[in-house]
């Protein structure tokens, strides 16, 4: 069977992406990257430098110098490790400090340029499931498989508040359904590299599927890929 060796996966916050991913990974045995671990890398990499307020050209300064890397993980094949300068930050990138900034690092056009640049050359590793919001249209236009994961935002709001409530924390349903539609509109509207539908992804909205439904159609996509160029002399 031939598998493909570069899988773009898109879509909005909280429409699973990245159990799905971890998921196919472990399954298919492909190194997850997810885009948005080392966004976070940044940011927490411009806080402890003090840097947050020096603005753009700073930061991406201070991006450029950082190592970066994405492993699977020591312990346990359906996770990822993500490592700053040979540190494993894997849960401090996870933090609400790191939250709290990471979207206005994203938008940051020259941090997103390096970054792209280090995702490319991991895609050259081949075996590669990466996830974000542009990864179809700007980070990997030539992904082999591309797919957009979607899910209404009162689904993915329901999703979350459940979360949080098996994790013992505040989980007021409204107030997630605004923050989330919040994230939308920024992520959709921003001038640098918006959230966009790849034209030539396979589109799954997951609002009726439970995660296991979702994670098994996705395997199915990926075991019924065919290259392009396929019965072509
Ligand atoms: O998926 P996440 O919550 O870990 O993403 C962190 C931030 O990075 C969030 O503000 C969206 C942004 N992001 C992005 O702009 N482009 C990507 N390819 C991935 C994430």
């Amino acid at each position: 069977m031939i598998y493909p060796s570069t899988i773009a996966i898109d879509g909005p916050a909280g429409s699973g992406k990245s159990s799905v991913c971890s998921a196919l990974a472990a399954e298919f045995q492909y190194l997850f990257v997810d885009t948005g671990a080392f966004y976070r890398a940044v940011t927490l990499a411009a806080i402890r430098a003090d840097l947050m307020a020096a603005g753009e050209t700073a930061i991406a300064a201070l991006a450029e110098r950082c190592d970066f890397d994405i492993s699977k993980d020591h312990y346990d094949d359906d996770v990822y490790t993500i490592w700053l300068n040979g540190e494993d930050v894997t849960e401090t990138v996870r933090t609400p400090h790191v939250e709290r900034h990471v979207s206005e690092v994203a938008r940051m056009s020259a941090v997103r340029d390096t970054l792209n640049m280090k995702y490319r050359q991991l895609a050259k590793r081949g075996k590669v499931i990466m996830a974000g919001r542009d990864i179809g249209t700007v980070v990997l236009p030539d992904a082999d498989l591309k797919i957009y994961l979607d899910a209404s935002a009162e689904v993915r709001a329901i999703r979350r508040a459940l979360q949080r409530e098996a994790a013992g924390l505040p989980a007021d349903y409204a107030t997630i359904l605004n923050t989330m539609r919040e994230r939308d509109r920024i992520d959709s509207t921003r001038t640098v590299a918006p959230m966009l539908r790849p034209a030539d992804a396979v589109y799954v909205n997951s609002d009726t599927m439970t995660m296991e439904q979702v994670i098994e159609t996705l395997k199915q996509i990926i075991r019924t890929w065919k290259p392009a160029n396929e019965g072509v002399e």
